[in-house]
């Protein structure tokens, strides 16, 4: 009897199953009343009485064993069964929201296409950067007031360790390792300490231009300036250059152009005027030239400055430039058609 029991229980625990039917059929096979099980129990009333202790315990043994295999069968093909049928391979997936560029990175990209068109290309330098490449090495005075404490995040004095104010930084960082042909496009953030507003904010975005070369003239740099506007805003775009003051240029521009709201007529976005301005520009000085060692006897060069937020207004018409550094998805999904 003990040995009928033990050949079951390995029989039992040896059982695989692979469908609730095949499970159904072992049930009956060892647990129904005339199952392999229960006759073992019919059984036990010819068993003598001195066996009967040990003899019960066991077969109680198998009932319970022979019961949970068969429970644990079942659970393990219902489990799979129900992923099967919640699983639908054949149902479209669930639409992923998909994010859009930034628009200072659509104006940025486009900057950067225009000018590469022209044979730029792109350099970039440090946010974090020292007093000779942002100020002293572009003919900033030792008084210059952009200098001061209220313009400029300094992090350190002595060395000064400081946020750069202007990419124009990295026209002196390319100029200090590379002789010219010059021809280069720095886009990149640059920081000022000014109270944020709709209309300031404590950091935004520059593209800088540089090309050095000999015989660079200021005529090379007027047809640059119109190609890039008429690119940016259209065909029709007219430009202006009205004089102006930088220390790291001479003579020194900044460039207008005809309001592309209004088409040049007037109206309360170019304040009436027909036009806006978007960029500074002008010839190197020479004395940036020498100071990042480049021969200004031989060499001559144009530069330019452009604010991104600046282009991307006039471009997307964006109000406030708080928006820019939200990331209120409700104006940031407005781009999502732009490329
Ligand atoms: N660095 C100037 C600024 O931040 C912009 C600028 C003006 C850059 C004239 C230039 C330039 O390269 O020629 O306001």
């Amino acid at each position: 009897m003990i040995d009928k029991i033990d050949n079951l229980k390995n029989e039992i625990s040896a059982l695989t199953a692979s469908s609730a039917e095949e499970v159904e059929v072992l049930r009956i096979k060892y647990l129904s009343k005339k199952g392999s099980v229960s006759v073992l129990f019919n059984d036990f009333r010819t068993v003598p009485s001195d066996q009967k202790r040990v003899i019960g315990q066991a077969l109680n043994e198998l009932k319970n064993m022979a019961t949970d295999k068969i429970n644990s069968l079942r659970e393990a093909l219902e489990s799979t069964d129900s992923v099967d049928a919640s699983l639908d391979l054949t149902r479209t997936p669930a639409v992923m929201p998909l994010g859009s560029r930034h628009p200072l990175s659509l104006v940025r990209n486009e900057i950067i296409s225009i000018f590469s068109r022209l044979g730029f290309t792109v350099a970039e330098g440090p946010e974090i950067e020292d007093d000779w490449h942002v100020f002293s090495s572009l003919n900033f005075a030792a008084d210059h007031p952009a200098r001061d404490m209220q313009d400029t995040f300094f992090i350190q004095r002595d060395p000064d360790v400081l946020l750069r104010t202007h990419t124009s930084s990295v026209q002196s960082r390319v100029m200090e390792h590379t002789q010219p042909p010059i021809r280069i496009i720095c886009p990149g953030r640059v920081y000022r300490n000014e109270a944020i507003s709709a209309r300031a904010h404590c950091f935004f975005h520059q593209v800088e231009g540089l090309y050095v070369d000999k015989n660079v003239s200021f005529a090379d740099l007027k047809q640059t300036l119109l190609y890039f506007a008429r690119e940016m805003f259209g065909p029709e775009t007219k430009i202006r250059l009205r004089p102006s003051y930088f220390p790291f240029t001479e003579p020194s521009a900044e460039m207008d152009i005809s309001c592309n709201l209004c088409g040049g007529k007037g109206c309360s976005f170019c304040k009436h005027t027909g036009w806006v301005e978007i960029l500074g520009c002008g010839m190197v000085d020479p004395n940036v030239l020498d100071a990042c060692g480049i021969d200004s006897k031989v060499y001559s060069g144009y530069a330019l400055g452009m604010g991104v937020e600046r282009i991307t207004n006039l471009k997307y018409q964006v109000k406030d430039l708080r928006m820019f550094s939200e990331n209120d998805r409700r104006f940031l999904e407005e781009f999502r058609s732009a490329h």
